[in-house]
């Protein structure tokens, strides 16, 4: 990929999060930066800026309304892969009222009450992953925390909590990490998420439509056929692409992130064993150092924009920051790249801020806050089968997490 001139190259496979992260603040408060396949973008470096960036008004989430480069998107054949991220029509790339009438359909279902009623089945899931976890870790066998624990937790969770059949679960994991990898910005790669996206969420439509169940998929669809106007077709299945994938996706690496932290430090995880340190605490620490999502494409300047000295035309993109903002030292101080969970910095960005605030934020934390403790308390010898900077990041500028997280489970 040629880099323009003035534009810094973000890493598409996101190698070095924090290193790139302060590289980008040394550039100012807000650079700009090409996404991968060229994309021109705008990337705020500072906690305080991207607060301020996303609370404006005058900052959208519609492509089609404010994105001055929307008309030549098919121009430019890499430029793809954004369609996944803005071209599906459902909360997260809609402004105003538009917005406001797609949460309404989903975001009761994730009050803390309704979080709540589901606690026992999450825990149920645990108990009977931490069974598995511990048969394929039996003498001392090097076992994959996340593949077995981290990652079906959440999955099955949502899964259930959408109806989403056994034989589907494969191809919407897929689907999802296809979604995730930035690495890849071919046409081919873009055309394959579109394909999936249509078959695999179609396939889930089409067999709710015949087997209608006490499910959120079923649910969404009698809103549809009730009142289009409320949920459009192709809403409807954009809406389950969001829901569902960032409903598993994003609580797969807060719980290995964390888990991936702890062990790292031996210190802090007897900390938190003790008491002195809550496990609530872990979780924010977790989430200001390592957020799940890293980055976020896109947001659109409706107006120009100040930003110190800079100005954001009006039309321009905006990507949001969270691991920038989350490590930045005016904010958090001098030691902000280092995981400290006694440090009790709960202000972190990561579930986002304002109308488009994370709708799964409780249950996100009611799953790493049944799954880590149990995790921990099953096996007191927990010890990792990794090196220092041996765990390889997932090949992706927007989702932070581990690919693999080997451990023993008995020392
Ligand atoms: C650790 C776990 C999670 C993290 C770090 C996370 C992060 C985020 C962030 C940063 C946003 C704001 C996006 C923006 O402002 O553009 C967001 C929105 C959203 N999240 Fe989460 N999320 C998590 C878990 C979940 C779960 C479990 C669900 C589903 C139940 C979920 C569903 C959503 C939805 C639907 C939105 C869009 C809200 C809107 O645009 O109005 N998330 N999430």
């Amino acid at each position: 990929m040629t880099e323009s001139p003035g534009r810094f190259a973000l890493d598409p496979f996101g190698s070095d999060i924090p290193a790139e992260s302060a590289k980008l603040r040394d550039l100012g408060p807000i650079v700009p930066v090409e996404l991968p396949g060229g994309i021109p973008a705008w990337a705020p470096t500072r906690y305080d800026v991207l607060k301020e960036l996303i609370l404006d008004p005058q900052v959208s989430k519609d492509p089609r309304l404010h994105w001055q480069l929307w008309p030549e998107i098919g121009e430019h054949p890499s430029w793809g892969w954004i369609l996944g991220w803005v071209g599906v029509v459902n909360m997260l790339s809609t402004y105003g009222g538009n917005h406001a009438r797609l949460r309404k359909l989903v975001a009761p279902s994730f009050t803390l009450r309704r979080t709540e009623a589901m606690r026992p089945r999450v825990e149920a899931i645990t108990a009977d992953l931490l069974d598995a976890l511990e048969s394929a870790g039996a003498d001392g066998r090097v076992v994959d925390v996340k593949q077995l624990f981290a990652h079906p937790l959440p999955m099955r969770m949502i899964c259930e909590l959408f109806g989403v059949p056994q034989e589907l679960r494969e191809d919407v994991v897929q689907l999802i990490a296809a979604m995730m990898d930035t690495s890849d910005p071919t046409p081919e790669h873009a055309a394959f998420v579109q394909e999936r996206i249509g078959t695999v969420l179609g396939s889930l439509i089409a067999h709710k439509t015949q087997h209608p169940g006490d499910d959120m998929t079923t649910e969404l669809i009698r809103v549809r056929d009730e009142d289009g106007d409320r949920l459009a077709d192709e809403e409807l299945l954009y809406t389950l692409l969001l829901v569902i994938g960032a409903g598993f996706e994003t609580t797969v690496n807060l719980i290995g992130n964390a888990v991936a932290a702890l062990l790292r430090d031996p210190g802090q995880l007897a900390a938190v064993r003790s008491g002195a340190v809550s496990w609530d605490a872990v979780i924010d620490e977790t989430l200001r150092v390592h957020p799940s999502i890293a980055s976020l494409p896109l947001r659109f300047a409706v107006s120009d924009l100040k930003v110190g000295d800079v100005t954001v035309p009006a039309g321009d993109a905006i990507i949001t920051t969270y691991a920038a903002a989350g490590l930045d030292p005016a904010h958090y101080g001098g030691g902000a790249d280092d995981f400290d969970a006694a440090r009790g910095a709960d202000d972190h960005l990561a579930f986002g801020i304002g109308v488009h605030r994370c709708i799964g934020a409780p249950l996100a934390r009611m799953e790493a806050l049944t799954a880590l403790p149990a995790l921990f308390e099953r096996f007191p010898d927990l010890t990792p089968a990794f090196e220092d900077g041996e765990l390889r990041q997932v090949p992706s500028f927007i989702a932070f997490g581990w690919q693999e997280i080997p451990v023993r489970l008995r020392g």
